[in-house]
């Protein structure tokens, strides 16, 4: 049976939520609004995957499994940096980028294109053979590539990936090819486990000969390919109830329902992000979404400085049910949710409406 939380976790959740309700809630009583000025909008290459992990909503996924063509994604992007748009994610909502056969293409049309800023995104790190790592290390934009890591034995990424060992082999080799690269993976790169809770481990524990082949990759990875240890992840969403209990009876992770996180008024994702799906459907959040509850628009219809402009009132409508706490389906769960009422630290914010005055100026030209 999946991961159950302790009487005593769940008491200080709870008691947290309190805490922040309440200060969110004295925010919105004081007008403050805290939304995201950042310039970054997702696209995402592929929404196919060569895995089909049991807590992602990729396997029940009905929409959207194709690959998006070179000359749409270079449209997007054209778009994208006349609407002021510079950082860019690659991450695939549920996909794998580098199922994408056209992936060299798009990361060089990203690469060269002169109002491109940065870029950065997710892979699980199976499919990309020695050309591609090598052109990863000369990309010039690249800012940041996370590594999903399934499992940490062949037994644990079968059981989650419900792959086989072909495709674990590969990871393994991949993490190998990273660590050649001696310490020029540092600030770049970063592992992201995702293995059940009982398993403890961490590079400064070392390795021995009982170490499954992955857990040597990994450590060969950090501690000379100068990769980013980030832990082990271990509560996972629903994806708007497509994950249940059942999916993943025999993993050892928690499934949440995200009632321990407060939800007041609209969630930043809505202003902060926005994403392009493989088959140029807009989503107004680059999180989750695939039931496609959050999709304001689709680029082979409209622009996108059309589809992300104050006048549409589909995105509208669905900043209005946020704010009257009307949350669609896949936003209920979700543990990416931020409130508009929680200031953030790092980076400039705004008011709601002057979000979109200054998305309109930035739509003008000005
Ligand atoms: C959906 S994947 C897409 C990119 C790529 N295929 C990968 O696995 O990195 C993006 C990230 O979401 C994480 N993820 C998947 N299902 C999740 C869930 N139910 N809750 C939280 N994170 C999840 C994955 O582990 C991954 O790090
Ligand atoms: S988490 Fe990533 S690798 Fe796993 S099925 Fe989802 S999209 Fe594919
Ligand atoms: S709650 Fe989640 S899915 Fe909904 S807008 Fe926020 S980040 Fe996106």
């Amino acid at each position: 049976m999946a991961y159950q939380p302790s009487l005593g976790t769940r008491i200080q959740r709870v008691i947290e939520y309190h805490r922040l309700r309440l200060k969110f809630l004295g925010e919105r009583v004081l007008g403050h609004e805290y939304v995201p000025l950042r310039r970054r909008i997702t696209i995402e290459p592929s929404g196919h995957c060569n895995l089909a992990c049991k807590f992602c909503g990729y396997a029940k996924k009905e929409q959207g499994r194709v690959v998006m063509p070179n000359e749409d994604f270079a449209r997007y992007i054209d778009q994208a940096t006349e609407l002021g748009f510079i950082d860019f994610s690659l991450t695939s909502s549920s996909g794998e980028i580098f199922f994408d056969k056209g992936a060299a293409w798009k990361l060089d049309y990203l690469d060269n294109h002169p109002l491109t800023g940065t870029y950065q995104f997710y892979t699980n790190l199976i499919l990309p053979n020695q050309a591609m790592i090598d052109k990863i290390f000369n990309l010039k934009k690249l800012e940041w590539m996370g590594f999903s890591i399934y499992g940490h034995d062949l037994e644990s990424f079968s059981r989650i990936t419900a792959k086989p060992e072909k495709q674990y082999n590969r990871l393994v080799t991949n993490l190998n090819r990273i660590a050649d690269n001696s310490g020029s993976g540092k600030d770049l790169f970063e592992i992201h486990l995702r293995t059940d809770r009982s398993f403890n481990w961490h590079p400064d524990d070392g390795i021995d000969e009982n170490s499954s082949d992955l857990v040597k990759a990994m450590y060969r990875a950090v501690t000379e390919g100068g990769v980013k240890w980030c832990g082990n992840w271990e509560i996972y969403d629903t994806w708007g109830g497509l994950v249940t209990p059942e999916d993943v009876v025999d993993l050892d992770v928690e499934l949440t329902d995200g009632s321990h996180q407060p939800k007041v008024g609209a969630c930043i994702l809505l202003f902060d992000e926005p994403m392009i799906f493989a088959d140029g459907a807009v989503n107004a959040c680059a999180c989750r979404g695939i039931d496609r509850s959050l999709q304001i628009g689709d680029l082979h219809t409209s622009s996108l400085k059309e589809i992300l402009s104050s006048d549409n009132t589909v995105f509208r409508g669905i900043i209005d049910r946020h704010q009257k706490s009307d949350y669609p389906e896949t936003c209920k769960d979700c543990m990416v949710y931020r409130s508009v009422y929680r200031k953030p630290r790092g980076w400039p914010f705004t008011t709601i409406a002057e979000f979109f005055k200054k998305h309109d100026e930035r739509a003008a030209g000005k």
